[in-house]
């Protein structure tokens, strides 16, 4: 757990800007060794619904983007989660920033284990690591400092599911991503359909590869998830969706 004033070293931490829904922020970031908010942080705040008095629960903050986001609504309490310390000082650094430090707290963990036993949530932003390690590695999307998605970009996002359920209230909602062809969507799909009643697909994007990333993709991997990938104009492209689930199965 990160406490109040504790400085940790995070190197090359320079200020970017990011355009989310409603909201222009600019945030500390470090490129160089931290994950760096992108294009599906920005989906995320284009979805993720919060009601006035919501509990929120960003689970993988990173720096902190979705969390902060999240804490400029009328909500009454955000509790941000990550397992690297770093990103877990630079998301209160960047909390202090917009004055929101009073009701967001950062928690240095995996999933649900920082928070208080019995906490729900009546929102849960669940933008964890979500691609294979091989790929999120050569991509330069995932330092080492960072970690993926395991093996098949399943890992983390199969066990948020799991423990959603316990972790919402009653109408409560949880949105998480699937990246198509950089995890095994299908396992993600399977897992989230036995937690939970009701999925809805909220956002379907293709990214475009450029001709060095879809190299770099191809020879790490498997056969199964590159036939995933598809031609999209002149490129080669992943397919991102992001869920919203509702009615957790008990
Ligand atoms: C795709 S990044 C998203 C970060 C942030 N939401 C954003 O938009 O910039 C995934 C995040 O999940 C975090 N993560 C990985 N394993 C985790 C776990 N077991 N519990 C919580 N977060 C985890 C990573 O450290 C990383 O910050």
């Amino acid at each position: 757990m990160l406490v109040h004033g504790e400085k940790a070293m995070v190197e090359d931490v320079v200020l970017r800007a990011f355009a989310l829904k409603d909201h222009a922020l600019d945030l500390y970031v470090s490129p160089e060794h931290l994950f760096v908010p992108n294009a599906v942080s920005r989906l995320f705040s284009k979805v993720v619904e919060i009601g006035e008095g919501d509990t929120v629960f960003d689970i993988g903050t990173g720096t902190g983007v979705l969390a902060v986001w999240a804490a400029l609504h009328p909500c009454r309490r955000v509790y941000a989660v990550d397992p690297v310390w770093e990103h877990c000082e630079l998301a209160a650094r960047n909390a202090r920033r917009y004055a929101v430090d009073g009701k967001l707290q950062a928690l240095r963990g995996s999933l649900f284990d920082p928070l208080p036993d019995g906490l729900t949530a009546d929102v849960i932003i669940g933008d964890v690591s979500g691609i294979a390690d091989a790929p999120g590695r050569a991509l330069g999307w995932y330092s080492s400092e960072v970690p993926a998605g395991g093996g098949d970009g399943t890992e983390v996002i199969v066990e948020l599911l799991r423990q959603s359920h316990r972790r919402l209230r009653v109408g409560g909602r949880l949105y998480f991503p699937i990246a198509v062809g950089l995890s095994d969507d299908e396992k993600i799909t399977a897992a989230a359909e036995a937690c939970f009643e009701s999925l809805v697909r909220k956002v379907d994007v293709w990214f475009p590869l450029s001709d060095e990333e879809y190299d770099v993709v191809r020879c790490c991997l498997p056969p199964s998830l590159l036939a995933k990938l598809r031609q999209r104009g002149s490129r080669m492209a992943w397919n991102g969706h992001i869920y919203e689930a509702t009615r957790p199965r008990s």
